[in-house]
């Protein structure tokens, strides 16, 4: 039995907020017993020495910005351009944040804040803690490769919770340890059998094609959360969850809008999603998060739901390994090659049994790669809807190579630059993970591109946000045309701006932690895209036929 978190944030808050009251008292009670003339009674020392605290608060706060005012003088350095907040302790800035996050746009404001600010780097203060923001490329690449060893992942409250200590939530020798387990499961024989990709592409066309033939538009965000599930799971647990089978959704304009039953898979990528919506909820609430989850910890709950999910899954894999072995004589599984093995999972098996560490990766896993390929297909295809001349010079290219039948190998692909021009392009203006935190291990100085210029200053403990999809439509960066989706941009001259400074476009981020899934994911997508458009020739919006 554990208590509620809310009610264990309060304790544990206890000698926080009472030891300064009773400091303060003690104090007192020292200073009047020096003038023995004065008698004051006890609830009126009490009663001072509340009051005193907003003073000792301020106190605190002052002297904290003089020692980092100091230590970045010693440095050399200054810090970015403050954005001012207008109500006190930052109420507004939180006030906005959660705006954005019911009702606005990634980055809006974060964007105005520079704006207003006019530097691409800025810093704010809400409850009495700076935070820096962050959308310039020569600090993210100094985040991320040069100064990789002063900043941490460091975020085990909110992704943590969900994730515990895979590899997204680990630093240091655990996160190498997770790195190098995982690493050679993504080698170039695993990542180009497409023959998942081909089966499940399949299924998911032709019960859009049926779909169609009843005259019912397809909700194709949900196709691809389908695809990207049914892929992602055979290809890291070796198990056919078969969501693409289970009846697609109609929609709400239908009156079959109701129809279509409830599939276990559906049940997992709602919870998935749940939690990954209460993680971020926890990411903008920051350390004082029990105040909202005060009964329950509705991430531990959701992850409950999803060890159930995943758990008989690791039975079998536990169960294959084991008749494998009896096969063998034991004890080969260590030493065999990864090519020979099916699914992650069962590669992971043979590394350890540990069912902890199992689920911790395979939930990580599942996270980075079935969401954000969802993602990144989905905007493609939205792209492509609403460029059709795009989506025309993309099938003519398709045709060219493989005409309407065949289906692409790896080579053809690699031949493909269009397609992948399109890909990139969405990537730019619709980054699946556009924004990203790191945090300070020690006081360390972010460079200055402006030689002229001081370097920035960043203390010890301070967590900086970098806003990939804001870096990604700088104009000064790209070009007038930024905000333009003209995937030519990346065959032309105007690639220059990439080709001469490439932490310009970081959609899988860059350095040490650069992200194991890439090919896969520009595999996934590119096969469906190919296959896609081998069997329709346009895709239209239902706002237009509507
Ligand atoms: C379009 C699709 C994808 C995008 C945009 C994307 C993006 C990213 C980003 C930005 C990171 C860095 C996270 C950080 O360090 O803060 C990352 C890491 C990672 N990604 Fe992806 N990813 C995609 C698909 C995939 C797929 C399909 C897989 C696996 C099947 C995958 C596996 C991983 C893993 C294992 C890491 C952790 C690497 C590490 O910390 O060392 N990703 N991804
Ligand atoms: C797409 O972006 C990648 C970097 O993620 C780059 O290596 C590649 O050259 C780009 N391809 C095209 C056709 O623009």
């Amino acid at each position: 039995m554990s208590l509620p978190p809310g009610v264990l944030f309060l304790i544990n808050r206890i000698p926080q907020i009472f030891s300064p009251i009773l400091t303060c008292y003690v104090i007192l009670t020292a200073l009047l017993r020096l003038s023995s003339s004065v008698q004051v009674s006890f609830w009126k020392k009490l009663l001072v020495s509340f009051i005193f605290q907003p003073l000792l608060v301020v106190i605190k706060v002052w002297y904290r910005d003089y020692m980092h005012m100091k230590e970045a003088r010693g440095f050399g350095a200054e810090s970015p351009p403050r954005y001012k907040h207008s109500k006190i302790g930052g109420l507004d800035i939180i006030q906005a944040l959660s705006n954005q996050l019911e009702e606005g746009y990634i980055g809006d404001v974060f964007h105005d804040m520079m704006e207003r600010e006019k530097s691409s780097t800025i810093i704010f203060r809400t409850l009495f803690e700076d935070r820096y923001v962050t959308a310039d490329p020569e600090h993210i690449k100094a985040m991320l490769t040069t100064q990789f060893d002063n900043f941490n992942i460091g975020n085990s409250d909110f992704l943590g919770a969900l994730l515990g200590n895979g590899i997204f939530t680990s630093d240091g020798d655990l996160w190498r340890f997770h790195r190098g387990i995982i690493r050679p499961f993504f080698n170039k024989g695993r990542i180009t059998d497409f023959e998942i990709f081909e089966r499940h592409t399949q299924v998911a066309l032709d019960q859009a094609t049926a779909r169609l033939q009843e005259g019912v538009a397809v909700d194709m965000q949900d196709l691809f959360s389908r695809f990207t599930m049914d892929s992602s799971a055979e290809f890291l647990l070796g198990d056919d969850v078969r969501s693409l089978s289970a009846a697609l959704p109609y929609p709400p304009s239908s009156p079959l809008y109701a129809k279509g039953g409830p599939h276990s898979s559906d049940a997992f990528t709602k919870d998935f999603r749940r939690a990954q919506d209460l993680v971020s909820e926890r990411g903008q609430r920051g350390r004082n998060w029990p105040l909202w989850e005060f009964w329950k910890d509705e991430i531990k709950e959701r992850r409950i739901q999803l060890t159930d999910y995943i758990n008989p899954i690791l039975e079998r894999a536990l169960e294959r390994k084991r008749n494998k072995g009896e096969k063998n004589g034991g004890k080969e599984q260590k030493t065999r090659e990864v090519k020979e093995v099916g699914s992650m999972l069962d590669y992971l098996v043979g590394q350890t049994e540990d069912k902890t560490l199992l689920l911790d990766t395979i939930l990580g896993i599942l996270l980075a790669g079935r969401d954000t390929t969802g993602c990144s297909l989905t905007f493609t295809l939205y792209m492509l809807a609403e460029h059709p001349s795009v989506l025309k010079k993309v099938r003519e290219e398709i045709i060219e190579h493989l005409g309407l039948e065949r289906s692409p190998t790896f080579d053809d692909m690699r031949k493909m630059k269009y397609l992948r021009a399109v890909i990139n392009e969405t990537l730019r203006l619709y980054p699946p993970v556009p924004t990203n935190i790191r945090v300070s291990v020690r006081s360390t100085v972010l460079p200055n591109k402006d030689p002229g210029q001081k370097g920035i200053f960043i203390p010890a403990g301070t967590q900086v946000t970098f806003i990939v999809l804001l870096m990604h439509r700088r104009k000064d960066l790209w070009g007038p045309d930024a905000l333009e989706f003209d995937p030519d941009r990346w065959l032309d001259d105007r690639v220059k701006h990439y080709t001469s400074n490439p932490f310009i476009f970081v959609p899988f981020n860059a350095g040490a932690r650069i992200c194991l899934g890439q090919q896969f994911a520009y595999h996934a997508t590119s096969y469906f895209i190919i296959r896609y458009l081998q069997r329709f020739s346009k895709i239209t919006p239902p706002w237009v036929t509507t």
